[in-house]
């Protein structure tokens, strides 16, 4: 938007017919506070190598049902009754509110809990990778940043694994930080990072930009857009869906409505356009 103001300032500076709008699209970028992102941590992208790719259908779902046990002994049901077909190279948002049962449905697919009705299937050639919400503690708290991400690729040159570390934004000798001393963000960063140079074709993930940076989350979307594989994402973050999902599944009262199209259809065939996010 600057570039563009700042280049018609440029090409009508001279003329009188223009000199009011000028005058005013300089004083409306003046407003602007301008933010300096350091030359370092501009863009650098790291080229993901080709997940093997699957069969066209990546998981058959029949009458899908989950309950958990509650304390008292009882049974709390989270859905039901859900049946469809996720197939290749769509990216799934799954949306609701708050204990809706979006967490459960993701455990399920990537079996991580058992379903208690219906079936879930996964079609040929399927390598799913799941990111929870407490995927940070899988990491182990001794190695550094550089040890982790090396496990993820071991035959891949320092070179190639100092790139990857700083496409997640560890620069220099952040690399040598021991996993206990990062924040909630750096380890996310790092779990993500590892998960990506796997060859893994149905990501599964739980909120993965909760605790990651405006930065951060740009590059996980970028990864996630020239992801060649499958993906089905929770995520609140709005422009993060509208960026990147093209299918939406909602989970209402138990049931799950199925919305073929990107984010912004969803919201307006759903009517939730003016809901709180
Ligand atoms: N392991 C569990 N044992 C028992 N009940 C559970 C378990 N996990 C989730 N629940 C219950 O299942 C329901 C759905 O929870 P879930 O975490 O799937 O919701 P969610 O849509 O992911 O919510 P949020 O947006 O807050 O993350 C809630 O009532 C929750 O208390
Ligand atoms: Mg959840």
């Amino acid at each position: 938007m600057l570039a563009k103001e700042e280049e018609f300032i440029a090409r009508f500076a001279a003329r009188a017919s223009h000199a009011s709008q000028v005058q005013s699209r300089v004083k409306k970028i003046a407003k602007i506070e301008r933010i300096e992102i350091p030359a370092e941590q501009r863009s650098i992208k790291f080229e993901f190598a080709e997940p093997p790719r699957s069969g066209d259908d990546v998981v058959r779902i029949e009458a899908l049902g989950k309950t958990w046990p509650r304390p008292d002994g009882g049974e709390k049901s989270v859905f039901g009754g859900i049946t469809g077909t996720i197939r290749r190279q769509e990216k799934i948002a799954v949306v609701g509110v708050n204990g809706a049962g979006k967490s459960t449905f993701l455990k399920v697919l990537a079996g991580q809990a058992e379903p208690t009705a219906g079936s879930l299937t996964l079609g040929a050639n399927v390598f799913p990778g799941y990111f929870s919400q407490h995927a940070m503690d899988i990491l182990d708290p001794r190695k550094t940043v550089l040890d982790t991400v090396q496990d993820a690729m071991p035959q891949a040159h320092l070179g190639t694994l100092r790139n990857l570390c700083a496409a997640f934004l560890f620069q220099g000798d952040d690399i040598y930080k021991k996993i206990d001393c990062l924040s909630g963000g750096e380890k996310s960063r790092v779990v993500l990072a590892t998960m990506l140079v796997q060859p893994i074709n149905l990501l599964i993930l739980d909120e993965p930009t909760n605790h990651l940076d405006i930065q951060s989350r740009e590059t996980l979307l970028a990864a996630l857009q020239n992801f060649s594989g499958t993906v089905v994402l929770v995520s609140h973050d709005r422009h993060f869906l509208r960026c990147l999902v093209n299918r939406v599944f909602e989970i209402d009262h138990g049931q799950m409505r199925i919305y073929d199209g990107h984010y912004e259809y969803y919201l307006e065939k759903s009517g939730r356009e003016h809901q709180a996010a």
